[in-house]
């Protein structure tokens, strides 16, 4: 068994609806119930958050619930956002923050995902923290700055102490959702950067407990190759995690991987 546990999260982003994000809910939990060796989150848009967990709670089931973002405030005037009692009280346990969506078509910038995921692991919750560069950034030469920046600023003021609940997701821009896949030597590459930065920022003990999961276009026939590299703990899934027999092979070649791992 590998010192890192396998994570693969299911990132549903603004799809579903009740009926059909309860039918993917129960698929998953049935596909994985004698499945050890991996954790496992599914992120369901908000209003559905209840529902799911109520699936997940009826089965016994060792899947995790999540949400896709989160304010750092802890309550009143800012309509329209969902806190992290809020969160807390529909037994949410992991938060995605800084995913590329939010951080490209939303506008978030590094600083308000530093705010949220320092909120977030005060508060005891666990943290999935994205970073990834865009298509031109990685052509210009420029990914390893652009993630050590957004590692940097998006970590700020996080003491070793809490890292034990944070993962790093590393999403390169232009492969999520394109079918483009980062080849394992290129993300294994960005992995040990990212593993290095990490122990240059706390140390090395840190670095080398801290799960790095990669997300881009990860399917049921790459999953094996991207998470047999030495550095890469699993993966964050969007457009395959709505495909019940995709997700739950994802999440087997993880544990798999992980049980291959010295
Ligand atoms: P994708 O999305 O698997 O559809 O590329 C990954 C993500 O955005 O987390």
């Amino acid at each position: 068994m590998a010192t890192r546990k396998p994570f693969v999260g299911g990132n549903w982003k603004m799809n579903t609806n009740r009926s059909t994000g309860s039918d993917l809910a129960r698929g998953v939990v049935d596909g994985l119930m004698t499945l050890d060796g991996v954790d496992t989150c599914i992120f369901p848009p908000f209003p559905y958050l209840l529902t799911i967990r109520a699936i997940l709670r009826d089965r016994g089931s060792a899947v995790r619930l999540g949400a896709q973002d989160v304010f750092h405030q802890p309550d009143g005037a800012f309509t329209g956002e969902v806190s992290i009692p809020m969160l807390k009280d529909c037994g949410v346990q992991h938060t995605l923050v800084g995913h590329s969506e939010r951080r490209q078509v939303i506008g978030e910038k590094d600083e308000l995902i530093n705010k949220k995921a320092r909120a977030l692991l005060e508060a005891g919750c666990d943290v999935v923290f994205c970073v990834g560069e865009t298509l031109e950034e990685r052509q210009a030469g420029h990914q390893e700055i652009v993630n050590a920046r957004q590692v940097r600023t998006g970590l700020a003021e996080i003491p070793a102490s809490l890292m034990e609940r944070l993962v790093i997701a590393y999403e390169p821009v232009w492969a999520i959702g394109t079918g483009k896949t980062a080849t394992p030597q290129d993300a294994q590459e960005m992995h040990r950067q990212i593993r290095e930065l990490i122990a240059r920022m706390y140390n090395a003990d840190v670095a080398s407990r801290v799960r790095i999961i990669y997300g881009g276009s990860v399917k049921a026939d790459n999953a094996a190759e991207l998470f047999a590299q030495p550095d890469i703990d699993g993966g964050l899934i969007g457009g395959a995690s709505l495909k019940t027999a995709d997700f739950v092979t994802i999440v087997k070649a993880a544990a798999e991987a992980g049980r291959a791992k010295p």
